[in-house]
């Protein structure tokens, strides 16, 4: 482990020296232009530039805040002895933006990373938080590998409906399903749109958002316990700041990502996304994250570590509580305290300590929010994180969350009833002609990396109204595509090879026998191999519409979901070539 304390960079070492420095006419430019916008030149010169990648967007009610926030950030560089640049970064917020933010995460990735590149940066702080902005800022900056500092945008306040808790994305499904059976009527449906989300600040639920932002504390990315601060909280912005000067600081001991992503920290990451009940969607971006840092991390990794790690923090859609919660139970540092026998405490955070001193003696305000290893909310045998399969449907992979599945469809045999597209889905499902029971097995294919494009948030098939009028609130359901992490249902997701690239699920029809057994890892379809070889003798690749820029780009070089879907030519730890300055 690299100690960081007795190592003070010189100044000629700084990478914006190159630009700020240089005796030539390109330099005489560089201070010119930067006094153009009014700084005097002792404001900048001799001192570390913090580069802060703000994803504020108009957009992005997540990340509403981080103006505000960037400017906080600005204060505590300034106080440091550093120079802030804020640099703009697309915000990937999750709800506008379509077909969906995964599309655009390795967008995000190659920015951040190019950003920091081009521009003269010794270090960073990443703003974010919205779901797919914490892996492609942190996967950006961990190639760049230059100090950095994420801050999260912290989880919006606890909503409140008629008496009761409504977390983002879980009771929006609630309710939609009780409108569709008229439990809750048309206008409870529109007072509900005003109230369930109070504040700025990503999803109070162990969503993606939580579960990423979280697992970036855990790994020693942030200030320990940043991610639980609701974005709210006064301690909010005092954060941010803090942010700003320990940048300053991590640039002139040059603390970088390599020095905190080990194989410990991506231990640790694992315990930490096991006992949240984190979000299915976490297994693809883990990857990615390790990927980038040169680490190997497979899905069998996952696996072994959710057979060991309960779900601790009691929240939805898991549990029954939200962030803000969890935040005066403790948070996270309280989290880590509790599963201290199960971490790796030597791995390094950006705070120049070890993540095992930094949750010394951190206190647990509530013990059913968040809950100790022999008390957990669901215990092992009745549901985990995540649970992967294989069969010959899913070759190379599926996963469930069986937490938040219904314990009595863990095994299932029924018959398959295939959608080729959400379009050919909505179109029938609803019908009150439909052949379907309760026994039946939705199947959507072609929503996977290449065939979504992007891996949409389509698992979470909708029950159809005959069925929720019969009482019937879970299906198993299928599908190369992922689910939010918000959701619940036995879904099983991200079976790769996905069927666009003619991975099994391509070949499977309707009225073919699906067998689910979670409980002993396995997914199949009852079909002969001389079955399957024979339809796939007739199967063909359907052609893809995108022809030109971000989405061919995309589809030319993503991987499949049990490798990370990041880009062939942006994993792996190739240095990243400075610019010629010239
Ligand atoms: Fe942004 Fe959930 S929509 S965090
Ligand atoms: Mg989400």
């Amino acid at each position: 482990m690299t100690t960081t304390s007795n190592r003070r960079k010189p100044l000629g070492e700084l990478r914006s020296q190159r630009w700020f420095a240089s005796e030539d006419i390109r330099g005489f430019a560089h201070r010119q232009r930067t006094q153009q916008m009014g700084m005097n030149r002792e404001e900048f010169m001799g001192k570390p530039v913090i580069g802060i990648i703000n994803t504020w967007s108009d957009a992005s009610p997540c990340h509403a805040h981080l103006r505000d926030r960037a400017e906080a950030v600005k204060r505590g560089v300034w106080q440091a002895g550093g120079y802030p640049i804020e640099l703009p970064a697309l915000s990937v917020g999750e709800v506008m933006v379509k077909p969906t933010t995964m599309l655009y995460r390795n967008f995000l990735a190659m920015e951040t990373e190019e950003l920091l590149r081009s521009h003269p940066i010794d270090g960073c702080v990443m703003l974010g938080g919205c779901d797919k902005s914490t892996p492609g800022l942190l996967m950006g900056a961990i190639s760049m590998n230059i100090p950095a500092i994420y801050c999260p945008a912290g989880p919006m306040s606890n909503g409140r409906w008629r008496g009761h808790l409504t977390g983002a994305g879980t009771h929006t499904k609630r309710y939609w399903n009780d409108l569709q059976t008229g439990k809750i009527s048309k206008d409870d449906w529109i007072d509900l749109e005003s109230r369930m989300t109070r504040s700025n600040g990503t999803c109070n639920t162990m969503g993606t958002a939580t579960t990423m932002t979280s697992i970036a504390d855990a790994m020693g990315l942030c200030l320990t316990g940043a991610s639980s601060i609701p974005a709210a909280d006064s301690g909010h912005p005092r954060m941010a700041a803090a942010c700003g000067m320990r940048a300053v600081e991590m640039v002139w001991e040059d603390l970088k990502p390599s020095d905190i992503l080990t194989k410990a920290s991506i231990h640790n990451a694992l315990v930490t996304y096991m006992a949240l009940g984190g979000s299915s969607n976490a297994a693809i971006h883990l990857i990615a994250v390790a990927r980038r840092a040169g680490l190997a991390l497979t899905l069998d990794d996952m696996d072994d570590m959710a057979a060991k790690i309960p779900v601790l923090v009691n929240l939805f859609p898991s549990g029954r509580h939200l962030m803000e919660d969890f935040y005066f139970a403790g948070g996270l540092p309280a989290l880590l305290h509790k599963l201290e026998p199960h971490l790796d405490g030597s791995a390094m955070t950006v705070e120049g300590r070890t993540i095992g001193e930094a949750v010394q003696g951190s206190e647990c305000f509530d013990d059913d929010i968040i809950r100790d290893p022999d008390n957990p909310v669901v215990p092992l045998e009745a549901g985990r994180t995540l649970v992967l399969l294989r069969g010959n449907l899913a070759p190379q992979g599926a996963i469930m969350k069986t937490s938040a599945a219904d314990p009595d469809k863990l095994r299932h045999r029924g018959p398959a009833l295939v959608f080729d597209s959400p379009a050919d889905m909505a179109a029938r499902i609803h019908d009150p002609d439909l052949d379907i029971t309760k026994d039946t097995v939705l199947v959507l294919r072609n929503s996977g990396p290449v065939g979504g494009p992007g891996m949409p948030e389509w698992g979470n098939l909708p029950i159809p109204k005959k069925l929720l009028e019969q009482g019937v609130t879970d299906l198993v359901r299928i599908s190369d595509g992922r689910m939010s992490g918000t959701h619940y249902g036995t879904c099983v997701l991200h079976v790769a090879p996905e069927s666009a690239i003619g991975g099994p699920l391509a070949l499977i029809r309707t009225g073919d026998f699906i067998l689910l057994d979670a409980l002993a890892g396995r997914l199949d379809v009852e079909l002969s191999d001389q079955e399957l070889a024979d339809r796939r003798q007739g199967w063909t690749r359907p052609p893809s519409p995108y022809t030109r820029s971000f989405t061919a780009l995309y589809q030319r070089h993503v991987s499949q979901a049990h490798e990370g879907c990041d880009f062939d030519f942006l994993e792996g730890t190739d240095p990243v070539p400075e610019p010629s300055i010239y």
